[in-house]
């Protein structure tokens, strides 16, 4: 991959039903940036951790439908981002465990979701831990392995998780330090100062818990019945009204143009009937989300449609994510007696028993480039390349990054069984960490 594109990367509990601030907050800008040439896209349904929050298995089931729905019907192309569903994704409970044993204790105890639930505890009187699962406890890490899994450069969040991602940070260090320097990507956190946060029907912030949303896909009727019971103040037709702390305004200029924002300001001050205002309101939304809506529907109607886009999306981040777990695990320890009893005998002349590639031109004038064991023995050999920079650039990144890179260079290997890509990958396995040391 490029190293001139940043990879952002978010998931989303599957507990809901998506509303308008989730659109405006995070739905729409994030299909905006996955647009970027500079931006790969990395979107998952955070379904394991919708176990930490909820125990209706029908209520995660629908969830999980309606929002891959919604982020597909919102215009999230699933060709170019990667789009999947973290329970699919078998190396991420693996990476939470790796993980797991390099995060101490009391990192996560000072974790403001846990906390909070100790507080309420003892507030109440009640046992510190009491009603708190070892899944709640352990959420930031399953977090981190979701962020660490893709090497995330930027996670698009709300305020509420910065302090997860700075866990993240913290984690993957110790494992860097612990296992080698490179190893995991370090995340940031961006928090989009530019996007509004919603106010809800009673003007304070649009959310779940407060009752107080507007679901982004209800059928227009109810949508607009919704749209009327926005809580406004006694002001009459005629009357000038502010702009200033109206959520009815606020909900307006999250959808609509400068200009048009500003005419609405103007109908403010010229005494637009809020009844008016209203309906101005639900036809600006309306204008943007029928569109999709139809769309939603669609999706709905055909949960297999969306099953075969999430098993594609799996199958795409499987791609990366199996063989850096098999680098990690590999780093931690976890590795093939035979290779270790290989390793152990190296230490005497570690340089002389490395793998070694050797680039070069056949008479069919193309370039090739193999690499060998030791012994002598051929673990890679690539087909023809036309040009020179091509072979040395698939060599650098094999070196560079050793497993993780295979997969890119694959089309332009000769076919391996699975052995002997399994003593390919010990051997870049074992230049990758005689590089770091
Ligand atoms: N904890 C996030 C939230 O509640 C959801 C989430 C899970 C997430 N894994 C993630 C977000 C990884 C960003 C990156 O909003």
């Amino acid at each position: 991959m490029s190293t001139s594109t940043t990879r952002f990367l978010t998931g989303i509990t599957t507990t809901g039903t998506p509303h308008l601030g989730n659109y405006v907050g995070a739905i729409r800008p994030a299909v905006q940036s996955s647009l970027r040439a500079d931006v790969q896209s990395y979107y998952f349904l955070a379904d394991y951790h919708a176990l930490i929050k909820c125990d209706d298995p029908v209520r995660i089931q629908r969830s999980t439908l309606e929002i891959a729905a919604t982020w597909l019907a919102a215009g999230l192309d699933p060709e170019r981002v990667t789009f999947y569903r973290q329970s699919d994704i078998p190396e991420i409970p693996e990476l939470t465990w790796l993980l797991t044993c390099v995060t101490g204790k009391g990192l996560l105890n000072r974790a403001h979701a846990y906390k909070a639930s100790v507080d309420k505890n003892l507030e109440t009187g009640q046992e510190p831990d009491d009603g708190v699962t070892a899944g709640l406890f352990m959420y930031p890490v399953l977090m981190a392995a979701d962020i660490l899994m893709f090497k995330a450069h930027k996670v698009p969040v709300g305020r509420d998780q910065i302090q997860h991602i700075e866990m993240a940070r913290d984690i993957a260090s110790s494992f860097n330090h612990l296992y080698g320097k490179d190893l995991l990507v370090l995340p940031e956190a961006v928090v989009d100062e530019q996007v509004a946060l919603l106010p809800g029907l009673d003007g304070r912030k649009m959310s779940k818990s407060y009752d107080n949303t507007i679901p982004l896909f209800v059928p227009q009727a109810e949508m607009k019945k919704r749209i009327l019971s926005i809580v406004t103040d006694s002001r009459a037709p005629g009357e000038p009204k502010d702009t200033e702390g109206s959520a009815l305004f606020q909900i307006y200029q999250a959808f609509a143009t400068p200009e048009e924002t500003a005419a609405f300001a103007q109908a403010f001050a010229d005494g637009i009937a809020w009844g008016e205002a209203k309906q101005l309101l639900f036809e600006r939304i309306d204008r943007e989300i029928a569109p999709m809506r139809a769309r939603y529907a669609e999706l709905i109607a055909n949960p297999a449609e969306v099953e075969r886009i999430l098993l594609a999306g799996a199958e795409k981040a499987r791609a990366e994510s199996a063989p850096y777990t098999r680098q990690l695990r590999e780093a931690a320890g976890l590795r093939s007696l035979a290779q270790a009893a290989q390793g152990a005998a190296q230490t005497a002349d570690k340089k002389a028993a490395l793998p070694v590639f050797k680039q070069y031109r056949e008479k069919d004038g193309q370039f090739y480039f193999k690499l060998s064991a030791a012994n002598g023995e051929v673990l890679l050999q690539s087909k023809g390349y036309a040009n020179p920079r091509d072979a040395a650039g698939a060599i650098a990144a094999l070196k560079q990054q050793g497993v993780a890179a295979l997969a890119g260079v694959m089309a332009q290997l000769e076919t391996l069984d699975s052995a002997q890509q399994q003593a390919a990958e010990a051997a870049l396995q074992q230049l990758l960490e005689a590089a770091q040391d």
